[in-house]
């Protein structure tokens, strides 16, 4: 008598646990993938990061510089790749050069702009020294004269006039947004080139109004992007940032709302 082969291939028990563990593996799906501190994708997302920081922020006496990358991973899902990221800053101030960290979860999609970012950092001045120096600033702004529209800060030879350091710092509000929204995982990196034709006003509820030209260098393609930004700002209120971007013949307008002191 002929032995009864069995049937070729997995028992029915069998492709049920596969699947059972195809279906679990798709749910908890998560590689982490370590990142050099040196390199370029943890670069970009503490970038990012920090340019959503401090438009968040709105403080312009406590603007963060990056200094450098600790370390990182990223973390890929079937949704897309997360970055997590620990880096040090410095205060954009250099009077008052002081140190601290900052960790981050950036979420960039498909080569989008505008990554989502979960980030916390570490206080440069405690709250109530933050306000004064923001105060401060409110104040100096509040009674500077505006500048003849064509001037530019820096200066045509890079030097920054004291006088106008307030206007640039407050500046540094809307550019952030603005780096922000334009970072992709794989974008350039931009450079802050000039503030020019800005115009300044107070409007009746006290909040500062800065109308002005920003120059943007980007790294990569050495070129300049041209966009008009329109910030409304108060040190203890939620600010707002509105630009239009005109860069090798595309348009672009983008708007948002920051949470002012709330958000440190
Ligand atoms: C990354 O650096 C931060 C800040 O120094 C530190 O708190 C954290 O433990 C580090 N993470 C890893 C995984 O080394
Ligand atoms: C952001 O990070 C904080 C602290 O790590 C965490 O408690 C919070 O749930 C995170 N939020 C999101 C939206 O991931
Ligand atoms: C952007 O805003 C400018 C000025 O408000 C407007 O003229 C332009 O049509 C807008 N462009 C787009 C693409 O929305």
């Amino acid at each position: 008598m002929l032995a009864r082969r069995r049937p070729a291939g997995p028992g029915p028990t069998a492709l049920l646990l596969v699947a059972l563990l195809a279906a679990e593996a798709r749910a908890s799906w998560l590689i982490r993938r370590p990142l050099s501190p040196s390199g370029p994708e943890l670069r970009q997302a503490a970038r990012a990061a920090l340019h959503f920081f401090n438009y968040r922020a709105a403080s312009p006496s406590t603007v963060r510089v990056l200094k450098e990358v600790l370390n990182g991973t990223a973390l890929i899902r079937e949704e897309g790749e997360n970055i997590k990221v620990a880096f040090s800053i410095e205060s954009y101030r250099t009077e008052n050069s002081q140190l601290g960290t900052c960790s981050a979860l950036v979420g960039f999609k498909d080569h989008k702009s505008r990554p989502t970012v979960n980030i916390s950092c570490t206080p440069l001045l405690d709250q109530k020294e933050r306000k004064k120096e923001d105060y401060k600033l409110y104040k100096q702004i509040k009674q500077l004269e505006t500048p003849p529209f064509e001037t530019t800060i820096p200066g045509k030879l890079g030097d920054m006039d004291p006088s106008l350091q307030p206007l640039w710092e407050l500046a540094m509000i809307g550019n952030s947004f603005l780096m922000w929204e334009k970072t992709t995982s794989t974008s350039s990196y931009y450079y802050v080139q000039q503030i020019t034709n800005i115009k300044k006003w107070i409007r009746p509820d006290d909040f500062i109004i800065l109308h002005y030209r920003l120059l943007l260098h980007e790294f990569r393609t050495q070129e300049i992007i041209s966009c008009h930004l329109h910030l409304v700002w108060h040190p203890e209120k939620p600010s707002k940032t509105q630009y239009h971007c005109q860069d090798s013949g595309t348009q672009e307008n983008g708007s948002g709302n920051s949470e002012g002191s709330g958000f440190l």
